[in-house]
């Protein structure tokens, strides 16, 4: 075998189809890793510092991930500017999942935050710094010192605004350190999955030279990131398609609680552009028409730092009821004008910029104008907290599919429940990109064959492929595309009805027929983004019906899903993981798996963690 598990040359197989034969290129490696965000890369780090052959594909070039946009911070009890502790971080993410979230998983995310944080720096992350020299920390929405009854607790570590983009290019640098392989602008089709239900590896298409790669892997990472893009107005990057939950979902496995989609209360009206958190905790404020500071009504106590599905909620219902700002009177103002000019410059220098080109905006002078914005995906590929994905079975809802691990916003551990806190992204990606490499360090056997490579599976895979190359139907991709977003957009929103959500079901439905009648114009192998867009909308779609019908399914108010026929939240009967698979037809099928609700290690007070009324 060639150095670093690739293994072959190109070579060309019979043609499947049209005539036309792919050239194929085969590797083997002990882990292959699908996205190169912050999980991603957090990955291939640790899987290749410990000397795991590993290569990572990508589609964009790694630094252009969506991580690189990630801008407030990340969340760690490091007590640098107030006192703290992981278990006041583990109260605060349970409290702000609506007591969904896995307590053994946040345990985890809270208790190894701070050893996280402190390897992001010393591997050359340039935080942000205190007068002493220490990591800065800022307030965030839903971080409260003292089991919540305190003030704010600062938290949120940032490097200025563009705490994403630091670490993204550290651990870049870090992975191409230590040897790992990338595979860049290449485009993940389907997983290879074997008849035992293992998963052996995966295909991808070469974007740039049109070549297919067969990558034969000991496990398979995925941290393809969100689906923002299944919706209209979102603040996720173009390329948020929800690849891997497509992948997952093709394979036969269940996405969970896929009705929880985030909208963070920032986003620039009328770009979706975020505006990070952040200003709110640099003491920014929000604004009605009356110029009256409404958070003040609805959250006497954290205000404008409550969390984020509660402020969205505020603010569409200061909306509603007739109290928006503009001429449509249809958004709010974030005020930041009153800031010593020197802070912004100093701690938010990229949102100041985005204000200006996205809106016009002079922060030092006027509001920006801001709308809830879909933000994030609480739900995704079930994980347990080591980074493995589950495919629960009657008799254990535990169980590992073999091969196969998820991180970051593809993936659902779940720390986040039915609502994240702000920051504690950023924390998720590192702790557990770290968590899957210390897992493959323990049970992959470098001693033993990677396995051999499956030829009918990916024969079915590109037959697949085919399908959507050769389509000459009547739908163009844009015109399906937009038409899923808008129905998203509109029924499975900030708050939800019965009629809204059966009314999206029944689209989303219709639109998933309309997929069989695709129409491709470009069949090229080269820069073909017709086909790339076509692929990305098969993976929204399917992590959009999933959506909306586990959405339609929970008669209960939790977190980010919001109903107004349901306005309480049901802990006998809901506070369980919603499981959806889906068929090759576009059938919704749901069942649940309980919540974990044991710690893995001792140290919390267990009395403050039982269930109650999140109010902030
Ligand atoms: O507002 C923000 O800076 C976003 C942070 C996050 O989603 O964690």
């Amino acid at each position: 075998m060639a150095s670093n598990g690739t293994n072959g040359q190109p070579h060309r197989e019979a043609p499947k189809q049209n005539g036309k034969a792919y050239e194929y290129v085969d590797h083997e490696f002990d882990v292959v890793v699908v996205g190169a965000g912050g999980s991603g890369l957090r990955a291939t780090l640790g899987m290749a510092e410990q000397g795991l052959r590993t290569a990572c594909i990508t589609k964009v070039f790694p630094t252009r991930s969506h991580t690189v946009a990630a801008q407030g911070g990340i969340a760690a009890s490091l007590k640098n500017m107030t006192p703290d502790s992981w278990q006041w971080h583990l109260y605060d993410t349970l409290k702000g999942s609506d007591w969904l979230g896995d307590v053994d998983a946040m345990q985890y995310l809270a208790m190894e935050a701070p050893k996280a944080v402190y390897e992001l720096e010393h591997y050359g992350v340039p935080f942000s710094r205190t007068e002493d020299g220490l990591i800065y920390q800022r307030p965030f929405g839903g971080h409260m010192q003292n089991f919540g009854e305190g003030p704010p607790v600062q938290r949120t570590c940032a490097a200025a605004d563009r705490t994403g983009h630091a670490i993204l290019h550290t651990l870049y640098g870090q992975s191409l350190k230590n040897n790992a392989q990338f595979f860049i602008e290449y485009f993940a089709i389907d997983l290879i999955m074997s008849e035992d239900g293992r998963c052996t590896g995966v295909v991808a298409w070469d974007l740039d030279d049109g070549k297919i790669h067969r990558f034969s892997a000991k496990t398979v990472v995925l941290a393809t990131g969100g689906y923002g893009r299944a919706y209209f107005s979102a603040t996720s990057a173009h390329t948020c398609t929800g690849d891997g939950g497509g992948m997952v979902a093709r394979a036969g496995l269940p996405l969970q609680d896929m009705e929880f989609v985030q909208f963070h209360p920032t986003g620039i009206y009328g770009a979706g552009c975020l505006i990070t958190e952040g200003v709110r905790g640099e003491g920014g404020y929000l604004v009605n028409s009356e110029g009256e500071r409404f958070m003040e009504r609805y959250a006497p106590s954290a205000k404008d730092l409550a969390s984020r599905d509660v402020v969205s909620r505020c603010m569409t219902m200061e909306i509603r009821e007739g109290r928006g700002v503009g001429k449509e009177k249809d958004h709010i103002f974030l005020h930041l004008d009153h800031l010593d000019p020197k802070i912004l410059h100093e701690r938010l220098p990229g949102i100041s910029e985005s204000a200006k080109i996205f809106a016009g905006v002079d922060v030092t002078r006027e509001p920006i104008p801001v709308l809830p914005t879909v933000h994030y995906n609480m739900g995704g590929i079930p994980t347990n907290y080591y980074g493995e994905v589950l495919n629960p079975t009657a008799s254990n809802p535990d169980a590992v599919v073999p091969g196969l691990m998820a991180v970051g916003e593809a993936g659902c551990a779940s720390v986040h429940g039915a609502n994240r806190l702000g920051s504690n992204s950023l924390i998720d990606l590192v702790v557990f990109g770290r968590a899957a490499a210390i897992r493959a360090g323990e049970v992959i056997d470098r001693t033993s064959a990677v396995p051999a490579l499956d030829k009918a599976a990916c024969d079915r895979i590109m037959a697949r492929f085919d399908k959507v190359r050769y389509a000459s139907g009547a739908n163009p991709t844009a015109a399906i595309r937009e038409r899923m977003q808008k129905a998203m957009q509109e029924d499975a929103a900030v708050f939800r009805t019965q009629e809204t959500l059966e009314q999206g079901c029944r689209r989303i439905s219709q639109i998933w027929g309309e997929m069989s009648d695709l129409k491709i114009n470009d069949r090229s192998m080269i820069w073909n983004s017709d086909l790339v867009e076509t692929l990305e909308l098969e993976n929204l779609m399917a992590n959009a019906i999933t959506t909306v019908y586990s959405a339609e399914a929970r008669k209960e108010s939790r977190g980010a899903h919001a109903r107004e026929d349901f306005t309480e939240r049901l802990d006998g009967e809901w506070r369980v993981h919603s499981l959806a698979n889906l068929s090759e037809s576009g059938e919704v099928t749901l069942s649940y798996r309980p919540v974990h609700t044991e710690f893995i290690a001792e140290g919390m007070p267990e009395e403050k963690m039982a269930p109650k009324k999140r109010v902030y």
